[in-house]
């Protein structure tokens, strides 16, 4: 038996899908906010280790209101450019709250996070000079590269040997040297090895390695150790949750145990994107087109890389419902097709070869999981709109929270 994630978690509360797509265009990026803080609730209570906080990463989606339901769950943030750091301090996060993790800024960008108080994390010996040049006698902190990378795919592997991320353990002398010569203190290490793994064990290997970077500095503050949590992208075949009691079980007695010797509790840090915001959203679209090309079935929608660029990126999969009458298309008649968008590109495929049911002009199309990385990676390629997003509240109820692009919005840069 299939699971059908929409039905299961009643994930368009009062609404039916075509309702929504009327009044909101198509397409359309539908988040659940029950799902979205019951994963908050997970990542703050993951380790029972007793001086714990888990950031989250708002590269993963940025939207204003789900950095608003974020904070309130307690969470605090991570950075990567200054337009975060804008969003993140609008949305009502305190300067202490967020970690500005930097690579390779320009020393305005790096200023600007001085100005508002936001911590920076330097990961390369040249950025960590650039900080001591800002501000000498200050306050910083590094992100390390424990030699152990994990991910998806390769272009999501942000740790072991041939990433631009992070400085390498070999240089801690280096480290130390250059906080000596600015008189820096160094408040605090971090690391993030790569995105999305199912198996803890990675996670627990590179955390163990920056425990054992930590020790070499005194008296630090905080410890973070990244994000990566992954998600089931796979539910219709029925694939598991990663474990997070072992994740989490994991994490508190590495800190235990390097506490013991460390002789200090420091703050343990985590900073998941993904496992925060994926499955609370939903990418609602329209099939235009059914069409064989060389006896091959392509479904055409009008969700296309600008959207949602993941499956064209990584060959990221996607769970797919299709919805007819506002029913879920549950058809024993599948046939094995290929979902497109309508962007100039043949590699602008949402699904590749995959066995769907039958869908026809005027079905509705639903992309599971879109809520991390979905949005966020959007564009105007082609000159197209970028999608409405919409909020279904804790009643069931849907609330728009962020308009549609417009056309003029495309001429908004032109002088
Ligand atoms: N911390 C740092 C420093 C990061 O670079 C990232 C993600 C995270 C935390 C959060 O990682 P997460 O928990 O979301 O895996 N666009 C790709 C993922 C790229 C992740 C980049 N860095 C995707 O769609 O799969």
């Amino acid at each position: 038996m299939k699971v059908y994630f929409t039905e299961q978690t009643n994930f368009y509360g009062n609404s039916k899908p075509s309702e929504l797509l009327k009044e909101y265009g198509s397409p359309l990026y539908v988040y659940n906010e029950s799902i979205l803080r019951q994963r908050c609730r997970e990542m703050a209570g993951l380790v029972s280790y007793p001086n714990y906080k888990s950031n989250y990463s708002i590269k993963a989606n940025s939207n204003m209101e789900l950095l608003k339901i974020v904070r309130e769950e307690g969470l605090h943030a991570d950075a990567m450019s200054p337009g975060e750091i804008h969003l993140l301090l609008a949305a009502g996060f305190r300067p202490d709250e967020i970690l500005f993790v930097a690579n390779n800024v320009s020393a305005e960008e790096m200023q600007y996070a001085i100005d508002k108080g936001v911590l920076v994390s330097c990961d390369s010996l040249s950025q960590l000079r650039l900080y001591g040049r800002l501000d000498p006698g200050g306050r910083v902190a590094v992100r390390f590269n424990p030699g152990v990378g994990a991910g998806h795919h390769a272009k999501v592997i942000t740790g072991g040997k041939e990433t631009k991320f992070g400085i390498n353990p070999e240089s801690i002398d280096e480290v130390k040297a250059t906080l000596k010569e600015y008189r820096l203190r160094l408040a605090g290490i971090n690391q993030h090895i790569g995105s999305l793994f199912m198996d803890p064990s990675s996670y627990l290997q590179a955390a163990r390695t920056l425990l054992n970077i930590a020790a070499n500095f005194e008296d630090i503050e905080f410890i973070d150790m990244g994000g990566g949590f992954g998600i089931p992208y796979r539910k219709q075949e029925g694939q598991q949750r990663l474990d997070l009691v072992e994740a989490g079980r994991g994490l508190s007695q590495l800190m235990e145990d390097w506490t013991a010797n460390y002789g200090k509790r420091v703050r343990l840090k985590i900073e998941p994107g993904r496992y925060i915001v994926a499955e609370c959203g939903v990418l609602l679209g329209t099939v235009h087109a059914v069409k064989q090309n060389s006896g091959k079935t392509f479904i055409g929608t009008d969700i296309g890389l600008n959207v949602l660029l993941r499956p064209a990126m990584y060959d990221s999969h996607h769970d797919i419902e299709f919805y007819r009458n506002d029913a879920i298309l549950k058809s024993d008649k599948v046939h094995t097709a290929t979902v497109v968008g309508n962007i100039c590109e043949s590699g602008d495929i949402l699904a590749k070869s995959r066995e769907l049911p039958e869908a026809a002009e005027g079905d509705i199309i639903g992309i599971m999981d879109a809520g991390a990385y979905g949005y966020s990676m959007s564009s105007n390629y082609n000159n197209r709109l970028r999608p409405a997003e919409v909020l279904i509240d804790l009643d069931g109820n849907p609330r728009l929270i962020r308009r549609r692009d417009t056309l003029e919005d495309l001429m908004r840069g032109f002088l």
